[in-house]
């Protein structure tokens, strides 16, 4: 009997999945409660737009129809939005898919892909299945303890000639931390041109802070670069999955030849190109972010939990030990959050910024387990 893990690639034999946020039905199955509160996927707590969902009931009628393989509509409402051309674009079944046609597209096996410690966990996972290098770059600079964002200086002497793709996640999941526009221009300055930098900006819809970059300004000046977005945050279609990129018309061309076909479904990108015309929704959802963030810091700083300060709509703090237990004993009161000892930081939980309500549940729950 042929053993199929003899049959499998020898990268793909050593990859260990991605772990996602814990599905709520699998909870309720597992310990048959209800009235869950999820804070695990740094999904919008708001849901989507009423305008996605109306587009939505009106494209049901048409699902015997293929989705426009090209996606027009949702590009030019794409353009239209960012005042960037339709054939800059590359759609994705999540900004994951981009993500990985961005390898697929440009690194040979055995090239490096760079990323920081403490990345978004799917780059290694990237490079990895794709026979590629996945060179993680230490976030600690050695003297003045922990640091948790990306450290461009270290990144860039990592750049070789054997580096084809560097991901930098701005803001960065899981930590929260974002790269000053300075930052991030210095380090695109300095990399060869035939290194191709993906910028993940899954999260910059809420970031506020005045000196964050918008990298999409950069495309001009940098025919390597490729910005990456998503529906799946404020827009608040994470389970529908679309994603797009933002590059040269020239990459566009090329990530488009590797894309499958008909990879966003008909009510995704429907559903995506009515959320885009929705401000209203996309500020209210920003408030509440903004507000719930405030609620959850000051409420680690009265407990005396040291947290990493964030930009996004999640927060990642310090249970100061394992946080495996402390995470177990939250699920067994209804709230999941997500620990991330995979990414490297086995004593902190990642929560996601919910609504007031999930918020207040999450942190009396989290007191009742830390006895607090
Ligand atoms: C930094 C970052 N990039 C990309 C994604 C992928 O999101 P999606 O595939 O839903 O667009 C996530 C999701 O958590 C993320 O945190």
């Amino acid at each position: 009997m042929i053993n199929p893990e003899q049959l499998a690639a020898s990268a793909v034999r050593k990859l260990t999945p991605y772990q996602p946020g814990k599905p709520i039905t699998e909870l309720e199955r597992e310990l048959g409660i209800s009235n869950i509160v999820k804070l695990a996927s740094n999904e919008n707590p708001l849901g989507p737009s009423p305008k996605a969902l109306e587009a939505i009931q009106s494209g049901l009628g048409a699902l015997h129809l293929y989705p426009d393989g090209g996606g027009f509509d949702l590009k030019a409402a794409l353009a239209g939005k960012l005042g960037i051309e339709p054939g800059q674009i590359t759609l994705g079944n999540g900004s994951s898919e981009v993500l990985e046609l961005a390898v697929r597209t440009f690194v040979e096996p055995g090239q490096k892909v760079i990323f920081s410690e403490y990345c978004f966990a799917i780059y290694p996972i990237l490079a990895q299945a794709n026979g590629a290098k996945g060179v993680a770059v230490s976030a600690h600079d050695g003297t003045k303890g922990p640091h948790y964002g990306h450290d461009v200086k270290a990144m860039a002497e990592k750049v070789d000639s054997q580096t084809r793709l560097v991901f930098i996640a701005n803001p960065n999941n899981p930590t929260g931390t974002y790269l000053k526009k300075q930052e991030l221009l210095w380090f695109l300055q300095g990399v060869p041109e035939d290194v191709i930098v993906v910028v993940d900006e899954a999260y910059c819809e809420y970031v506020s802070v005045p000196d964050y970059p918008n990298a999409l300004e950069w495309l001009v000046d940098f025919p390597n670069l490729i910005v990456t977005r998503t529906f799946s945050k404020v827009y608040g279609l994470a389970g529908l999955r679309a994603g797009y990129a933002v590059s040269s018309p020239e990459i566009a061309d090329l990530m488009n030849r590797v894309r499958p076909p008909f990879n966003v479904n008909s009510l995704a990108m429907a559903a995506a190109a009515a959320a885009l015309s929705d401000r209203e929704h996309i500020e209210r959802s920003v408030r509440l972010n903004n507000e719930g963030m405030q609620i959850l810091c000051d409420a680690f700083s009265v407990r005396g939990l040291p947290f990493i300060p964030s930009v996004g709509n999640f927060i990642t703090f310090d249970v100061g030990r394992n946080a495996l237990p402390v995470y177990q004993a939250l699920l067994l009161q209804g709230v999941i959050v997500r620990p991330i000892a995979n990414y490297g930081l086995p004593d902190h939980l990642r929560v996601t910024v919910g609504t007031d309500i999930e918020n207040r549940l999450f942190l009396e729950a989290l007191d009742r387990v830390l006895g607090l």
